[in-house]
Protein backbone atom coordinates (compact mmCIF):
# COMPACT_ATOMS: atom_id res chain seq x y z
CA UNK A 1 0.00 0.00 0.00
CA UNK A 2 1.47 3.42 -1.17
CA UNK A 3 0.59 5.44 1.61
CA UNK A 4 2.08 8.35 0.18
CA UNK A 5 0.46 8.47 -3.28
CA UNK A 6 -3.11 8.47 -1.40
CA UNK A 7 -2.24 11.06 0.10
CA UNK A 8 -0.48 12.73 -2.94
CA UNK A 9 -4.16 11.98 -4.76
CA UNK A 10 -5.87 13.65 -1.90
CA UNK A 11 -4.00 16.49 -2.19
CA UNK A 12 -4.41 17.17 -5.77
CA UNK A 13 -8.49 16.49 -5.10
CA UNK A 14 -8.72 19.30 -2.66
CA UNK A 15 -6.25 21.92 -4.84
CA UNK A 16 -8.51 20.84 -8.19
CA UNK A 17 -10.05 23.94 -9.97
CA UNK A 18 -12.58 23.78 -12.42
CA UNK A 19 -13.76 27.13 -14.75
CA UNK A 20 -16.10 25.57 -16.96
CA UNK A 21 -17.35 22.29 -18.63
CA UNK A 22 -14.57 20.94 -20.04
CA UNK A 23 -12.85 21.17 -16.95
CA UNK A 24 -15.29 19.58 -14.66
CA UNK A 25 -15.10 16.63 -17.12
CA UNK A 26 -11.62 16.50 -17.66
CA UNK A 27 -11.73 16.15 -13.39
CA UNK A 28 -14.29 13.77 -13.80
CA UNK A 29 -12.22 11.57 -15.90
CA UNK A 30 -8.97 11.90 -13.39
CA UNK A 31 -10.65 11.09 -10.36
CA UNK A 32 -14.25 9.75 -10.51
CA UNK A 33 -14.13 7.64 -13.52
CA UNK A 34 -13.28 3.95 -13.63
CA UNK A 35 -10.05 4.85 -15.12
CA UNK A 36 -9.39 7.51 -12.80
CA UNK A 37 -6.33 7.64 -10.42
CA UNK A 38 -8.76 6.82 -7.55
CA UNK A 39 -10.17 4.12 -9.98
CA UNK A 40 -7.00 3.00 -9.89
CA UNK A 41 -6.56 2.70 -6.46
CA UNK A 42 -9.80 0.21 -5.78
CA UNK A 43 -8.23 -2.00 -9.15
CA UNK A 44 -5.15 -2.57 -6.23
CA UNK A 45 -7.33 -4.11 -3.67
CA UNK A 46 -6.54 -7.52 -4.75
CA UNK A 47 -2.84 -7.42 -4.18
CA UNK A 48 -3.56 -5.97 -0.68
CA UNK A 49 -2.35 -8.78 1.94
CA UNK A 50 -6.39 -10.24 3.34
CA UNK A 51 -5.34 -8.72 6.95
CA UNK A 52 -4.70 -4.91 5.45
CA UNK A 53 -7.57 -4.83 3.12
CA UNK A 54 -10.12 -3.42 5.83
CA UNK A 55 -8.08 -0.45 6.59
CA UNK A 56 -7.25 0.21 3.05
CA UNK A 57 -11.22 0.17 2.25
CA UNK A 58 -11.52 2.16 4.56
CA UNK A 59 -8.71 4.96 3.39
CA UNK A 60 -9.50 4.44 -0.72
CA UNK A 61 -13.29 5.40 0.60
CA UNK A 62 -12.37 8.07 2.26
CA UNK A 63 -10.49 9.40 -0.95
CA UNK A 64 -13.56 8.65 -3.27
CA UNK A 65 -15.99 10.53 -1.39
CA UNK A 66 -13.64 13.37 -1.19
CA UNK A 67 -13.37 13.23 -4.92
CA UNK A 68 -17.57 13.16 -5.00
CA UNK A 69 -18.02 15.53 -3.03
CA UNK A 70 -15.50 18.33 -4.73
CA UNK A 71 -16.98 17.50 -7.91
CA UNK A 72 -20.36 18.28 -6.86
CA UNK A 73 -18.51 21.60 -5.18
CA UNK A 74 -16.86 22.44 -8.75
CA UNK A 75 -20.32 21.68 -10.17
CA UNK A 76 -21.72 24.06 -8.30
CA UNK A 77 -19.63 27.12 -8.36
CA UNK A 78 -19.91 26.54 -12.42
CA UNK A 79 -23.26 26.91 -12.41
CA UNK A 80 -23.07 29.79 -10.19
CA UNK A 81 -20.74 31.37 -12.42
CA UNK A 82 -22.61 31.34 -15.63
CA UNK A 83 -25.58 32.60 -13.97
CA UNK A 84 -23.34 35.86 -12.99
CA UNK A 85 -21.87 35.94 -16.67
CA UNK A 86 -25.35 35.94 -18.43
CA UNK A 87 -27.23 38.64 -15.96
CA UNK A 88 -23.91 40.75 -16.17
CA UNK A 89 -24.68 40.44 -20.46
CA UNK A 90 -28.41 42.07 -19.84
CA UNK A 91 -27.92 45.74 -21.11
CA UNK A 92 -30.21 48.19 -19.03
CA UNK A 93 -30.09 51.42 -21.66
CA UNK A 94 -31.52 48.70 -24.65
CA UNK A 95 -34.85 50.29 -25.68
CA UNK A 96 -37.43 47.96 -24.38
CA UNK A 97 -38.88 44.50 -26.68
CA UNK A 98 -41.98 45.50 -28.89
CA UNK A 99 -44.14 43.67 -26.86
CA UNK A 100 -47.72 44.17 -27.83
CA UNK A 101 -50.01 46.42 -25.50
CA UNK A 102 -53.90 46.53 -25.77
CA UNK A 103 -55.62 49.85 -26.01
CA UNK A 104 -59.34 50.79 -25.15
CA UNK A 105 -61.19 51.11 -28.11
CA UNK A 106 -62.48 54.47 -29.50
CA UNK A 107 -65.91 54.01 -29.02
CA UNK A 108 -65.72 52.59 -25.31
CA UNK A 109 -63.79 55.56 -24.32
CA UNK A 110 -65.95 58.06 -25.77
CA UNK A 111 -68.85 56.19 -23.86
CA UNK A 112 -66.67 55.54 -21.01
CA UNK A 113 -65.82 60.13 -21.08
CA UNK A 114 -69.47 60.83 -21.98
CA UNK A 115 -71.08 58.69 -19.10
CA UNK A 116 -67.92 60.02 -16.28
CA UNK A 117 -69.45 63.95 -17.73
CA UNK A 118 -73.21 63.13 -16.54
CA UNK A 119 -72.44 61.22 -13.75
CA UNK A 120 -70.83 64.58 -12.34
CA UNK A 121 -73.80 66.30 -12.88
CA UNK A 122 -76.06 63.53 -10.81
CA UNK A 123 -77.26 61.09 -13.59
CA UNK A 124 -77.50 57.85 -12.88
CA UNK A 125 -76.96 54.86 -15.37
CA UNK A 126 -79.87 52.88 -17.35
CA UNK A 127 -80.07 50.19 -19.61
CA UNK A 128 -82.93 47.99 -21.85
CA UNK A 129 -82.91 45.39 -24.18
CA UNK A 130 -81.84 45.85 -27.66
CA UNK A 131 -84.24 43.59 -28.39
CA UNK A 132 -87.45 45.85 -28.11
CA UNK A 133 -91.59 45.25 -28.46
CA UNK A 134 -93.19 48.40 -30.31
CA UNK A 135 -94.65 50.02 -27.56
CA UNK A 136 -91.01 50.93 -25.85
CA UNK A 137 -89.69 51.49 -29.24
CA UNK A 138 -92.66 53.66 -30.76
CA UNK A 139 -95.81 53.71 -29.28
CA UNK A 140 -95.33 55.05 -25.66
CA UNK A 141 -92.99 57.40 -27.12
CA UNK A 142 -96.12 58.68 -29.58
CA UNK A 143 -95.71 57.13 -32.64
CA UNK A 144 -99.39 57.13 -33.58
CA UNK A 145 -99.85 53.36 -35.66
CA UNK A 146 -99.31 54.00 -39.17
CA UNK A 147 -97.89 57.42 -38.67
CA UNK A 148 -95.25 58.38 -41.02
CA UNK A 149 -92.99 59.48 -38.18
CA UNK A 150 -92.48 55.67 -38.21
CA UNK A 151 -90.64 55.49 -41.43
CA UNK A 152 -87.84 58.05 -40.09
CA UNK A 153 -85.92 55.19 -38.75
CA UNK A 154 -85.88 51.75 -40.89
CA UNK A 155 -86.52 49.68 -38.09
CA UNK A 156 -85.56 45.95 -38.79
CA UNK A 157 -88.44 43.29 -37.58
CA UNK A 158 -88.26 39.93 -35.82
CA UNK A 159 -89.52 37.72 -38.75
CA UNK A 160 -93.30 37.12 -38.36
CA UNK A 161 -93.19 39.56 -35.22
CA UNK A 162 -93.84 42.97 -36.30
CA UNK A 163 -94.36 43.87 -32.60
CA UNK A 164 -91.03 42.80 -32.07
CA UNK A 165 -87.84 44.68 -33.26
CA UNK A 166 -84.11 45.67 -32.73
CA UNK A 167 -84.44 49.10 -30.86
CA UNK A 168 -83.83 51.79 -33.49
CA UNK A 169 -83.04 54.28 -31.01
CA UNK A 170 -82.30 54.56 -26.97
CA UNK A 171 -85.46 56.07 -26.34
CA UNK A 172 -86.87 53.00 -25.63
CA UNK A 173 -84.83 52.95 -22.11
CA UNK A 174 -86.85 56.34 -21.52
CA UNK A 175 -89.88 55.00 -21.13
CA UNK A 176 -88.72 51.70 -19.30
CA UNK A 177 -86.84 54.00 -16.80
CA UNK A 178 -90.21 55.97 -16.59
CA UNK A 179 -92.37 53.39 -16.17
CA UNK A 180 -90.52 51.80 -13.06
CA UNK A 181 -89.42 54.99 -11.36
CA UNK A 182 -90.93 58.03 -9.46
CA UNK A 183 -89.25 61.77 -10.33
CA UNK A 184 -87.09 62.72 -9.86
CA UNK A 185 -85.31 60.79 -12.61
CA UNK A 186 -82.06 61.86 -14.18
CA UNK A 187 -80.55 59.09 -15.98
CA UNK A 188 -78.32 58.48 -18.90
CA UNK A 189 -78.51 55.12 -21.24
CA UNK A 190 -75.53 54.34 -23.52
CA UNK A 191 -76.37 51.19 -25.95
CA UNK A 192 -75.87 49.64 -29.34
CA UNK A 193 -79.18 50.82 -31.71
CA UNK A 194 -79.98 48.99 -35.18
CA UNK A 195 -81.56 50.74 -38.32
CA UNK A 196 -81.92 49.39 -41.64
CA UNK A 197 -79.78 51.41 -43.63
CA UNK A 198 -76.77 51.10 -46.50
CA UNK A 199 -73.28 50.60 -44.86
CA UNK A 200 -71.58 54.02 -45.67
CA UNK A 201 -68.62 56.64 -44.17
CA UNK A 202 -71.19 58.38 -42.83
CA UNK A 203 -73.77 55.76 -41.87
CA UNK A 204 -74.55 52.14 -40.31
CA UNK A 205 -76.80 49.41 -39.13
CA UNK A 206 -75.31 49.02 -36.15
CA UNK A 207 -74.22 52.06 -33.83
CA UNK A 208 -74.45 53.74 -30.94
CA UNK A 209 -76.40 56.25 -29.00
CA UNK A 210 -76.66 57.85 -25.36
CA UNK A 211 -80.18 58.82 -24.18
CA UNK A 212 -80.25 61.59 -21.20
CA UNK A 213 -83.52 62.11 -19.25
CA UNK A 214 -84.22 64.47 -16.40
CA UNK A 215 -87.97 64.47 -14.99
CA UNK A 216 -88.83 66.68 -12.12
CA UNK A 217 -90.91 69.55 -10.86
CA UNK A 218 -90.03 72.66 -12.49
CA UNK A 219 -87.75 71.56 -15.26
CA UNK A 220 -87.27 73.89 -18.11
CA UNK A 221 -85.95 73.79 -21.51
CA UNK A 222 -83.02 76.70 -20.36
CA UNK A 223 -82.31 73.51 -17.83
CA UNK A 224 -81.69 71.36 -20.97
CA UNK A 225 -79.67 73.66 -22.65
CA UNK A 226 -77.42 74.53 -19.91
CA UNK A 227 -76.92 70.31 -19.04
CA UNK A 228 -75.41 70.08 -22.90
CA UNK A 229 -73.70 73.63 -22.64
CA UNK A 230 -72.10 71.71 -19.61
CA UNK A 231 -71.50 68.90 -21.91
CA UNK A 232 -70.21 70.18 -25.07
CA UNK A 233 -67.56 72.26 -23.26
CA UNK A 234 -66.53 69.16 -20.92
CA UNK A 235 -66.19 66.79 -24.07
CA UNK A 236 -64.46 68.80 -26.54
CA UNK A 237 -63.36 71.77 -24.67
CA UNK A 238 -63.91 74.93 -23.60
CA UNK A 239 -64.43 77.12 -26.48
CA UNK A 240 -66.72 74.95 -27.75
CA UNK A 241 -70.59 76.71 -29.05
CA UNK A 242 -73.52 74.74 -28.94
CA UNK A 243 -76.40 75.77 -31.34
CA UNK A 244 -80.10 74.44 -31.11
CA UNK A 245 -81.81 73.86 -34.12
CA UNK A 246 -86.10 73.76 -34.11
CA UNK A 247 -86.93 70.56 -35.20
CA UNK A 248 -89.45 67.66 -35.19
CA UNK A 249 -89.09 64.17 -32.69
CA UNK A 250 -92.88 62.80 -32.13
CA UNK A 251 -91.78 62.30 -28.45
CA UNK A 252 -90.81 65.87 -27.52
CA UNK A 253 -92.40 69.55 -27.79
CA UNK A 254 -90.06 71.41 -28.25
CA UNK A 255 -87.97 69.66 -30.11
CA UNK A 256 -84.05 71.00 -31.08
CA UNK A 257 -81.64 69.41 -32.93
CA UNK A 258 -77.82 69.59 -31.03
CA UNK A 259 -75.48 71.13 -33.37
CA UNK A 260 -71.60 72.00 -31.69
CA UNK A 261 -69.30 73.98 -33.83
CA UNK A 262 -66.86 72.47 -36.00
CA UNK A 263 -63.78 71.12 -34.38
CA UNK A 264 -62.00 70.74 -37.26
CA UNK A 265 -62.29 74.36 -38.32
CA UNK A 266 -63.08 76.34 -35.76
CA UNK A 267 -66.29 77.15 -37.48
CA UNK A 268 -64.58 78.89 -40.54
CA UNK A 269 -66.12 76.09 -42.72
CA UNK A 270 -64.63 72.64 -43.84
CA UNK A 271 -65.83 69.45 -45.93
CA UNK A 272 -66.62 68.13 -41.84
CA UNK A 273 -68.66 70.48 -41.74
CA UNK A 274 -70.32 71.16 -45.19
CA UNK A 275 -69.15 74.75 -45.16
CA UNK A 276 -71.26 75.66 -42.17
CA UNK A 277 -68.74 75.65 -39.12
CA UNK A 278 -71.48 73.45 -37.40
CA UNK A 279 -72.04 69.67 -36.79
CA UNK A 280 -74.88 67.72 -35.45
CA UNK A 281 -74.12 65.48 -32.90
CA UNK A 282 -78.15 64.31 -31.50
CA UNK A 283 -81.80 65.63 -31.16
CA UNK A 284 -83.31 66.71 -27.90
CA UNK A 285 -86.39 68.65 -26.42
CA UNK A 286 -88.90 68.64 -23.98
CA UNK A 287 -90.86 65.18 -23.11
CA UNK A 288 -94.04 65.36 -24.71
CA UNK A 289 -96.77 65.40 -21.84
CA UNK A 290 -98.12 62.43 -23.68
CA UNK A 291 -94.82 60.50 -23.20
CA UNK A 292 -94.56 61.27 -19.18
CA UNK A 293 -98.93 60.55 -19.34
CA UNK A 294 -98.10 57.25 -21.24
CA UNK A 295 -95.36 55.92 -18.77
CA UNK A 296 -97.67 56.95 -15.60
CA UNK A 297 -95.94 60.06 -14.67
CA UNK A 298 -98.40 63.14 -13.87
CA UNK A 299 -97.47 65.61 -16.57
CA UNK A 300 -99.14 68.25 -14.81
CA UNK A 301 -96.91 67.97 -11.63
CA UNK A 302 -93.98 67.05 -13.64
CA UNK A 303 -91.52 68.26 -16.42
CA UNK A 304 -88.98 66.50 -18.35
CA UNK A 305 -86.51 67.33 -20.82
CA UNK A 306 -84.40 64.60 -22.98
CA UNK A 307 -81.59 64.08 -25.17
CA UNK A 308 -80.10 61.50 -27.54
CA UNK A 309 -76.41 61.97 -29.09
CA UNK A 310 -74.80 59.48 -32.01
CA UNK A 311 -71.51 57.85 -29.96
CA UNK A 312 -69.69 57.32 -33.44
CA UNK A 313 -70.39 60.89 -34.17
CA UNK A 314 -68.79 62.21 -30.96
CA UNK A 315 -65.98 59.60 -31.30
CA UNK A 316 -65.24 61.21 -34.99
CA UNK A 317 -65.29 64.23 -34.27
CA UNK A 318 -62.74 63.71 -31.06
CA UNK A 319 -60.58 61.77 -32.99
CA UNK A 320 -61.09 63.63 -36.24
CA UNK A 321 -61.98 60.11 -37.81
CA UNK A 322 -63.49 60.57 -41.35
CA UNK A 323 -65.28 56.88 -41.97
CA UNK A 324 -67.51 55.34 -39.51
CA UNK A 325 -66.48 51.73 -40.76
CA UNK A 326 -63.33 52.03 -38.78
CA UNK A 327 -65.14 51.70 -35.73
CA UNK A 328 -66.17 47.67 -36.68
CA UNK A 329 -63.28 46.91 -39.27
CA UNK A 330 -60.97 45.57 -36.47
CA UNK A 331 -58.26 46.64 -38.47
CA UNK A 332 -55.22 46.81 -36.22
CA UNK A 333 -53.36 49.53 -38.20
CA UNK A 334 -56.24 52.32 -36.89
CA UNK A 335 -56.93 50.11 -33.07
CA UNK A 336 -53.26 50.83 -32.49
CA UNK A 337 -53.24 54.37 -33.03
CA UNK A 338 -55.41 54.43 -30.07
CA UNK A 339 -52.96 52.32 -27.58
CA UNK A 340 -51.86 53.61 -24.39
CA UNK A 341 -48.21 55.30 -24.68
CA UNK A 342 -45.37 53.38 -22.83
N1 LIG B 1 -84.22 59.11 -30.61
C1 LIG B 1 -83.79 60.14 -31.52
C2 LIG B 1 -83.10 59.50 -32.71
O1 LIG B 1 -82.74 58.38 -32.63
C3 LIG B 1 -82.84 61.06 -30.85
C4 LIG B 1 -83.53 61.88 -29.82
C5 LIG B 1 -84.13 63.06 -30.15
C6 LIG B 1 -83.58 61.45 -28.53
C7 LIG B 1 -84.74 63.84 -29.20
C8 LIG B 1 -84.23 62.20 -27.56
C9 LIG B 1 -84.80 63.40 -27.92
O2 LIG B 1 -84.30 61.83 -26.29
O3 LIG B 1 -85.40 64.14 -26.96
O4 LIG B 1 -82.89 60.15 -33.69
Amino acid sequence: MNQDKIVAIKEAIAQARAKNKEELEAFRMKFISKKSVVGELFAEMGKIPNEKKREYGQLINGVKQAAEAKFQELIDRVNESSKKSKSADLDLTLPPSNQSVGGIHPLTATRQRIIEIFERIGFNLSEGPEIEDDWHNFTALNFPENHPAREMQDTFFIEKNPDIALRTHTSSVQVRVMENQKPPIRTLSPGRVYRNEAISARAHCIFHQVEGLYVDENVGFSDLKNTLYHFAKEMFGKGTKVRFRPSYFPFTEPSAEIDISCLLCGGKGCNVCKGTGWVEIGGSGMVDPNVLENCGIDSKKYTGFAFGMGIERIAMLKYQIKDLRLFTENDVRFLRQFRPLL
